[in-house]
């Protein structure tokens, strides 16, 4: 990629801790709703037939590529199609978000789940992958994505979306073999599911533990991060040169577990202060974060003040991929996301 002057290995190279003369700019959630392009096919097709359409998918991975400086795209699908083929039902219930029909209760409805082969049962994402990296053509690099085996178990375990999965915990706690087995049938599914990602194009996975925050750190460490490691430590073996990201919102109280992870770059929410977590985690590691999504929301000087914030914040750290602290909210406007960009991309002075 890098003889190629029209490629930008830009967040590649900040991945594996390389100095870099900007830090390079992608958003969660950049593919979806605040995108007038977006909602234009949305109107037509529904968020499963989007995912499970392979030219649709690529189509809207390149939409933030084609209409902003970004420097990675990011596969458009969701962490919950991975629960589809174990055997759970999902929809998407328009003005409710995702709902399963059939979660998991008894501890036998474990024992039932399905392993996964990712090529049969989410070939769509992968066809999806080769079509985005096929059309990129070394323009910018290609992320993909899973979610962790904890977030994953929450909605499996509510059905649905939650305020903080109290029911999960409490099956978790409830039930600590069925748990394993549950957490250990995801790991599985995950593993392959994100080397299947990997040998389709991926060039770097993220891993999304949005309720990571909803335990306390000993509960985490016992009962979510044995998992989460394992899946890194298989990437680690089966695919070394791929960067590694771990993301979890609400985590601020997870840092030290967290780090612990073999992971290439740590993904701090917006609630974490950067320069604590720096001076508790050290400079040596890449950060990625973590500008508050609000802020696009609220005016010009609202975002530049924020993204400036966020630079100098990080501007310790070995090297730093500038991103939101979590996923882009719907109602934000285009022009606050042309301003950030512009804003990140500025070298630090
Ligand atoms: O970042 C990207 O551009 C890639 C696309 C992406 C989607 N979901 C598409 C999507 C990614 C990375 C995700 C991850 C995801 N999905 C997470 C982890 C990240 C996070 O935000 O914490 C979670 C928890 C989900 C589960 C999920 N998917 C929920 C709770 C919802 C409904 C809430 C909502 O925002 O409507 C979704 C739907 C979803 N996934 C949409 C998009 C673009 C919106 C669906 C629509 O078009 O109506």
């Amino acid at each position: 990629m890098t003889n190629d002057p029209k490629s930008n290995d830009i967040f590649l190279r900040a991945c594996k801790g390389e100095s870099v003369s900007r830090p390079p700019v992608w958003m969660m959630r950049q593919a979806g709703r605040y995108m007038p392009e977006y909602r234009a096919l949305r109107a037509q097709y529904g968020i499963l037939d989007m995912i499970k359409n392979p030219e649709l998918a690529a189509e809207v991975t390149l939409q933030p590529i084609h209409a902003f400086p970004l420097d990675a795209a990011i596969i458009f699908a969701d962490i919950l199609t991975l629960l589809e083929p174990m055997g759970l039902q999902l929809e998407f219930i328009s003005g409710k978000g995702p709902v399963f029909h059939n979660p998991i209760r008894e501890t036998s409805d474990v024992t039932a789940l399905k392993s996964i082969d990712a090529r049969r049962d989410l070939g769509f994402t992968l066809e999806a992958i080769r079509l985005t990296r096929e059309r990129l053509a070394g323009k910018v690099p290609l992320i993909g994505f899973s979610g962790a085996p904890y977030t994953l178990a929450c909605y499996a375990i509510e059905g649905g979306g939650s305020k903080d999965f109290d029911q999960v915990r409490a099956w978790m706690y409830a039930h600590p073999n069925a748990w394993a087995s549950l957490m250990d049938k995801l790991t599985d599914a995950v593993t392959v599911y994100l080397l299947g990602q990997i040998e389709s194009g991926a060039q770097a996975v993220q891993l999304f533990d949005s309720w990571a925050g909803s335990m306390s750190q000993a509960d985490y460490r016992r009962h979510a991060a044995p998992w989460t490691r394992r899946i890194f430590e298989t990437l680690a073996r089966e695919a070394p040169g791929i960067p590694r990201i771990h993301f979890s919102a609400n985590g601020g109280h997870l840092l030290e577990a967290v780090a612990e992870m073999p992971v290439d770059v740590l993904s701090l929410d917006w609630r974490v202060d950067a320069k604590a977590a720096i001076d508790k985690l050290g400079a040596h590691r890449v950060y990625q974060g973590n500008l508050d999504p609000a802020r696009l929301l609220a005016s010009d000087a609202a975002v530049i003040e924020g993204v400036r914030e966020v630079k100098q914040a990080f501007a310790g750290a070995k090297a730093h991929i500038f991103n939101l602290g979590h996923g882009i909210i719907k109602t934000t406007p285009t022009d606050r996301v042309r301003l950030l960009i512009e804003e990140a991309r500025k070298p630090i002075e």
